[in-house]
C-alpha cells in the first residue's frame, strides 16, 4: 500500500486577472488535504485499475471511465509517464477534506495526490515540476483555460508569485501572518465564473482590461508587503482587490456579507478568493481578533472557517 497527500490552496491576490496573463499570488492551505492510496489487486488481470472516491460515492474501472473523467485522466497520464512494467492491477482510493468547488483547489489537490501516490507505488517518484505539469492537463477539463496557478502552488507547497506560462516564483514571508478562510454555503464551479468574465471581456474589452490592469498593479504591490508581512498594507490591498473583483461581476451579496463581517470584527482586510460567485473569502488579521472574526464569519453564513498562518 502507498499513500500520498496534497494540500489545498487559496489565492491571496490576482484571481481571474491571472487567466489573462497578469500575475497572482497564492499560498498552500495545509489544514485541508487530498489523499490517494494505492493497493495492488493481485486477483485481477494486469492493467485492471479500480478508482474509488467514497466521499463523492464514485467507483469506476479505468477502462470503463469516460475520456473527460478527471480522476481517470490523472491515472492515464500517470501510466503514460511512469510506464510500469509489467502492467499492474491496482485499486486507487481517493479521499479529501478540501471542500469541493470552493476555490480551495480540491481538483488540483486530488490530481496531485493521485500522481504522487502512483509514482511512489510504481517506483518512479515524480518531481514537483512533472506533477504540476500533469495536473495542469487535468485542470483543463475543469475549465478550458486554467492559468496553472492551482497546480503550481499545490505541487510546490510554497507561497507563489505566478504568471501564466512562467515557472512560479516562491515567496518568502518574513514573519508570521494570520489569515482566516471562510467557506460560503454556495459551491462555485470555476468554469462558470471564468466563462462569465470571458463574456464581459468580449463585450467590453477596454473596461475589463482596465480592471485587470488595476488588479495586476495591486498584485505587484502586494508581493513586497507579503515578504515583509505588513498586515496593514496587505489588508488595504485585499479590500481593493475585492472591490475590483466585485466590479468584474464575480462577487455576490453572500460573499460581500462575509467580507464585511470579517472587516467589522477587526480584520485588516478581506476579499473573495478563487473564482467567486460562491466559494470562499479570506481575511488577514491581527491574531488578537481571530476568534471574533471566525465567530462573525460563522454568524454571517460561513459553513466552515479555517485559520492559517503563512511565514517562517
Ligand atoms: O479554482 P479556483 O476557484 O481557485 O479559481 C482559480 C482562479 C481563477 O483565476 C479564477 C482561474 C484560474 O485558472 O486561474
Amino acid at each position: 500500500m502507498t499513500t500520498a497527500t496534497a494540500p489545498g490552496k487559496v489565492i491571496l491576490f490576482g484571481e481571474h486577472a491571472v487567466v489573462y496573463g497578469r500575475p497572482a499570488i497564492a499560498i498552500p492551505v495545509r489544514q485541508v488535504h487530498a489523499q490517494a492510496q494505492v493497493d495492488d489487486l493481485p486477483g485481477e488481470p494486469p492493467g485492471r485499475i479500480l478508482i474509488e472516491a467514497p466521499n463523492v460515492g464514485r467507483q469506476v474501472w479505468l477502462h470503463e471511465a469516460a475520456a473527460d473523467d478527471p480522476l481517470a485522466l490523472a491515472v492515464r497520464l500517470a501510466l503514460e509517464e511512469i510506464q510500469p512494467k509489467p502492467l499492474p492491477a491496482a485499486r486507487i482510493r481517493i479521499t479529501s477534506t478540501i471542500p469541493v468547488a470552493s476555490g480551495l483547489g480540491s481538483g488540483a489537490a486530488v490530481s496531485i495526490a493521485l500522481l504522487r501516490a502512483l509514482g511512489a507505488h510504481w517506483k518512479k517518484p515524480l518531481t514537483n515540476e512533472r506533477v504540476s505539469a500533469l495536473a495542469f492537463q487535468v485542470e483543463k477539463l475543469h475549465h478550458g483555460t486554467p492559468s496553472g496557478i492551482d497546480n503550481t502552488v499545490i505541487a510546490f507547497e510554497q507561497p507563489v508569485y505566478f504568471r501564466r506560462g512562467h515557472p512560479g516564483e516562491s515567496i518568502r514571508v518574513g514573519s508570521p501572518l494570520d489569515l482566516v478562510v471562510a467557506v460560503s454555503d454556495r459551491p462555485s464551479p470555476t468554469a462558470a465564473a471564468v466563462t462569465q468574465v470571458r463574456e464581459r471581456w468580449q463585450a467590453d474589452r477596454a473596461a475589463v482590461e482596465a480592471l485587470l490592469g488595476s488588479i495586476s498593479d495591486l498584485v505587484v504591490e502586494a508581493r513586497p508587503a507579503l515578504e515583509a508581512a505588513e498586515l496593514g498594507t496587505l489588508g488595504a490591498l485585499m479590500d481593493q482587490n475585492h472591490a475590483l473583483l466585485a466590479r468584474l461581476g464575480v462577487s455576490t451579496p453572500a460573499l460581500d456579507r462575509l467580507v464585511e463581517a470579517a472587516r467589522s470584527a477587526g480584520g485588516a482586510g478581506a476579499k473573495l478568493s478563487g473564482a467567486g460567485l460562491g466559494g470562499n473569502i479570506i481575511a488577514a488579521a491581527d491574531p488578537r481578533h481571530l476568534a471574533d472574526i471566525e465567530l462573525a464569519l460563522q454568524r454571517a453564513g460561513a459553513v466552515q472557517t479555517i485559520h492559517l498562518q503563512v511565514g517562517p
